[in-house]
């Protein structure tokens, strides 16, 4: 368990080149401060050998095992993927808000959720959802137009994802109030993200969760707002693309003929809101932030969004040419990756390098700390996004950069999620200037994604 905090910089890194990274635990302290630390920061559990070494085992009540090493975590997430479910300790912080809905749900009852929601993500379809996303650029270019004094681009970019995702998973007319449910989205997973702590630990169940029971008005608020959701599209007019919620109404499970129930319908519903949201504005904040660490970067994404948009905000036709911009999401995803860590359950025994592995073993995937990891990349703390050049990121094993997870629960929502933060960050890029604001760099903390703590702001100057 973790520790005495100072920022390390890894060997042969000095500091002032470095963006910003999650102090390091140097000695160990002991179980209450470390739960401490832990609920402000779930990545102050990772130890410092976490980031020079390929497995990191212990106990702490139960058995566990941090995997950095690509070759496991391919066994773990993909070849062996049907030994080492979901852990009951993220079913757990989850399950309240989310059901059985697609994230969560196993075996069966997954696979036809799955397969019920795959056409919207299909590149057929992806096309026609782009136009959304342009106008959500187009929206917040507009609303940093006006804007003097510094501006918080987290909070911006939480906004664009939201509009996105709300118009893409139920049309705009039928829409959950943006209020509502952005502000209930944030309470629910920064208060569920806390609890999930004591779960990790497996602290006995009659040990109140204070942050849960807080988080129950929140999630009934959600429930009822998804519900109302569901009710106006089922008696809606029905539209070309298909949102994502007509999709669900639509599916029929494949081997039973039924249909989802309204409670299904729900779960899922505020699995794409959730899963969809926060993530794709924190790869977009974190980018803008880094564009603001290094202006040659950001520089030469300017120069490839003006060559490529002139005035226009990006379209689909423009991604395949804003390969720099995309370099720098990619860049962005490995230092800071949204799903900083997502966790198994070894229901078989094996064997990952030279560790066993028991059944009931706790297995961790920090990808924050695979993808700072010095036996898998050179540098690891420095920011470069010519490590994603096209040529280059061909010998990047597929294992070793996992910010959408990987195997057959691989992140449903990646093409999309990719397609609107370069839309967003080139339409961006070509208008505006971003400059970091000495003093005011934000923390790195995971609650169950890894956010820029203190908000990202930058001095904006429209071009
Ligand atoms: C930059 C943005 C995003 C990141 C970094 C991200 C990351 C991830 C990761 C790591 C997983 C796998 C979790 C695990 O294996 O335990 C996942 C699953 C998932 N994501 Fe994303 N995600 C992003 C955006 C989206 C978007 C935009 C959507 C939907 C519109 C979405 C929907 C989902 C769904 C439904 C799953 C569960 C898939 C399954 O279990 O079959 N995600 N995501």
């Amino acid at each position: 368990m973790v520790s005495q905090m100072s920022h390390i910089p890894h060997e042969n890194q000095s500091d002032d080149a470095l963006p910003v990274a999650v102090p390091i635990a140097t000695k160990p302290r002991g179980f209450v401060k470390g739960v401490m630390a832990m609920q402000r920061n779930a990545l102050f559990v990772l130890p410092r050998i976490a980031f020079t070494q390929p497995i990191v085992s212990g106990q702490v009540v139960r058995r566990f095992h941090m995997v950095m090493d690509p070759p496991s975590l391919r066994r773990v997430l993909k070849d062996a993927a049907a030994d080492y479910p979901k852990s009951e300790e993220s079913q757990a912080m989850l399950r309240p808000a989310l059901g059985n809905g697609l994230f969560l749900a196993d075996g069966a009852h997954w696979r036809w959720q799955r397969r019920a929601a795959m056409p919207v993500f299909a590149p057929r379809n992806l096309t026609a959802l782009t136009p959304v996303m342009t106008e959500a650029a187009e929206a917040a270019a507009s609303r940093l137009v006006g804007r003097t004094g510094p501006v918080d681009l987290y909070q911006e970019m939480l906004r664009t994802a939201f509009e996105v995702i709300a118009a893409v998973s139920m049309s705009s007319d039928t829409a959950i109030p943006r209020d509502v449910a952005h502000r209930a989205i944030d309470r629910y997973l920064t208060t569920a993200g806390r609890a999930s702590v004591l779960d990790i630990l497996q602290v006995p169940r009659f040990v109140p969760r204070p942050a849960r029971l807080l988080g129950a008005a929140l999630i009934a608020d959600l429930k009822r707002a998804a519900d109302r959701a569901i009710e106006a599209r089922r008696a809606a007019t029905r539209t070309d693309p298909k949102p994502l919620l007509d999709l669900l109404i639509e599916a029929s499970d494949p081997e039973t003929g039924r249909e989802m129930t309204n409670e299904e319908l729900r779960d899922n519903l505020l699995s794409f809101l959730v899963a969809g949201h926060e993530t794709t504005a924190l790869a977009l904040s974190w980018s803008l932030y880094l564009c603001a660490f290094d202006p040659a970067v950001q520089e030469r994404a300017r120069e490839e969004a003006r060559a490529a948009l002139g005035a226009r905000a990006a379209g689909a036709e423009d991604v395949p040419r804003l390969t720099y911009v995309r370099q720098i999401i990619d860049e962005a995803m490995r230092l800071y990756p949204p799903a900083a860590m997502v966790s198994r359950t070894a229901t078989a025994p094996d064997r990952l390098r030279d560790r066993e592995i028991k059944s009931g073993d706790l297995v961790l995937l920090p990808f924050y700390a695979l993808h700072r990891n010095a036996c898998v990349w050179d540098r690891p703390d420095a920011f470069d996004p010519d490590r994603f050049a096209p040529e280059r990121a061909e010998n990047i094993n597929r294992f070793a950069y996992l910010p959408f997870g990987a195997g057959p629960r691989v992140c449903l929502g990646m093409g999309f999620a990719l397609q609107e933060a370069v839309i967003v960050l080139a339409t961006l890029l070509a208008r505006f200037r971003f400059r970091a604001i000495p003093g005011r760099d934000p923390e790195p903390v995971m609650i169950l994604s890894l956010r820029p703590y203190g908000g990202v702001w930058l001095d904006v100057e429209p071009l």
